[in-house]
């Protein structure tokens, strides 16, 4: 059997990793700073995650949510006080997009409603409810399009303002949009929407599935500004640090259910032990304080270099703009320095690296950018 051939793929591959390194099945070696798509948020092969999951593994892997599985409750607490939301409850799930589905189900069951407004270019995913609410009809099947999603302009403050919201549920939108080239919701966006679903009763969905979990130097990007939380957060990517594992955050004004959300695989003990390790990591080694100094220091330098159009992004988020497709600048950093990085669009670098990545690792990519951006130039 084939595999069903929907990636384009780099011919490199991977069979060892450490830190923000990983190693080819030839011995080359890379820095890693696209995290896997901002998925290894400790690092790779991190020794306390392996040694938690390998423990883990010799001990339970799986029981299903019919039983007491104490870890689940240990991810929720830990998960609650360093993401600041104590008093939000956790639904386990095992996917962004799964998360997200979750989290519409929750809105609609909460107001009754079932309109949903997103945001241009805005990704939450590719299962039915997910991609019928992502901005891209390349990706989006006959049998996913439905009439009930509104797709307002990203940032634009008086378009939420003035939408009618009969039959709304939801208002979703990425903290800062990844595959829609790193666009940072401005403050004044994210009240307004805020204040409408206050007005309205509907919920509020953040999806931090990328920008999430410390990326952009705060748990959640929205924490940048004071006082102004989402009814929801999904998250997932960083949650497991590779292994899949996906939560929704759910405000104290949702009441649960037996029977309102569930999943087979989500929280089970592999997954938490996952999770937990990552949190624990992070706390240990104040990785949001890292990727908020690495992530200014790359800034920083990047706009000395200079040679874009736009430099968006926080902390480990960075997008890198320019007037010219990326794909051979791309390719050089990765076969000629060996440097993974991502794009967005065509013309977008875009940065996602461990959130542990270090100065002298980042000053790599820096030198290699600043050779290219002159040869270019
Ligand atoms: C903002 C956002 N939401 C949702 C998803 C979907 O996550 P998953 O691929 O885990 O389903 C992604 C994936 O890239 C994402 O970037």
């Amino acid at each position: 059997m084939n595999l069903f051939n929907v990636y384009p793929i780099y011919d490199i591959e991977p069979v060892r990793a450490q830190g923000s390194w990983l190693w080819d099945s030839k011995g080359e070696k890379y820095l890693d700073l696209y995290g896997g798509h901002a998925v290894i948020s400790v690092g790779h092969c991190h020794p306390h995650y392996v040694e938690k999951m390998t423990e883990q593994l010799r001990r339970i892997n799986f029981y299903s949510n019919s039983v007491r599985i104490p870890l689940q409750e240990e991810l929720a607490q830990k998960l609650g006080e360093l993401s600041d939301c104590p008093d939000y409850t956790l639904f386990l799930c095992n996917s962004g997009a799964e998360a997200n589905e979750n989290a519409l189900k929750l809105a609609s069951f909460y107001n009754g409603g079932k309109k949903v407004v997103a945001f241009t270019k805005a990704f939450h995913g590719r299962t039915a409810g997910a991609v019928a609410i992502t901005d891209n009809p390349s990706i989006v099947a006959p049998v996913n399009y439905n009439a009930h999603v509104t797709f307002l302009p990203f940032n634009d403050v008086e378009a939420i303002r003035n939408h009618d919201m009969t039959d709304v549920c939801a208002v979703i939108v990425e903290g800062i949009q990844g595959v829609g080239g790193i666009q940072v919701a401005s403050e004044a966006f994210l009240r307004a929407i805020r204040e409408k679903c206050n007005e309205t009763n509907v919920t509020f969905i953040l999806d931090s599935v990328q920008c999430g979990y410390g990326r952009s130097g705060k748990f959640f990007s929205n924490q940048h500004y004071s006082n102004l939380q989402a009814d929801v957060y999904t998250t997932a990517k960083g949650m497991g640090n590779g292994f899949p594992i996906a939560g929704v955050l759910i405000s104290p004004k949702f009441q649960a259910k037996y029977g309102m959300l569930g999943t087979t695989f989500g929280g089970n003990h592999l997954a938490s032990a996952a999770g937990i390790a990552v949190l624990d990591i992070m706390k240990d080694e104040q990785l949001m304080a890292n990727a908020t100094e690495i992530g200014e220091y790359l800034m920083k330098s990047i706009t000395e270099i200079g040679g874009y159009k736009e430099l968006r992004g926080r902390g480990l988020m960075i997008g890198i703009e320019y007037d010219f497709p990326v794909e051979e600048l791309r390719n050089k950093l990765l076969f000629d320095h060996k440097l993974f990085t991502g794009v967005a669009g065509k013309n977008t670098i875009r940065l996602l690296p461990s959130l542990a990545v270090t100065k002298a690792e980042v000053d790599l990519f820096l030198e290699a950018l600043s050779k290219e951006i002159r040869v270019t130039a």
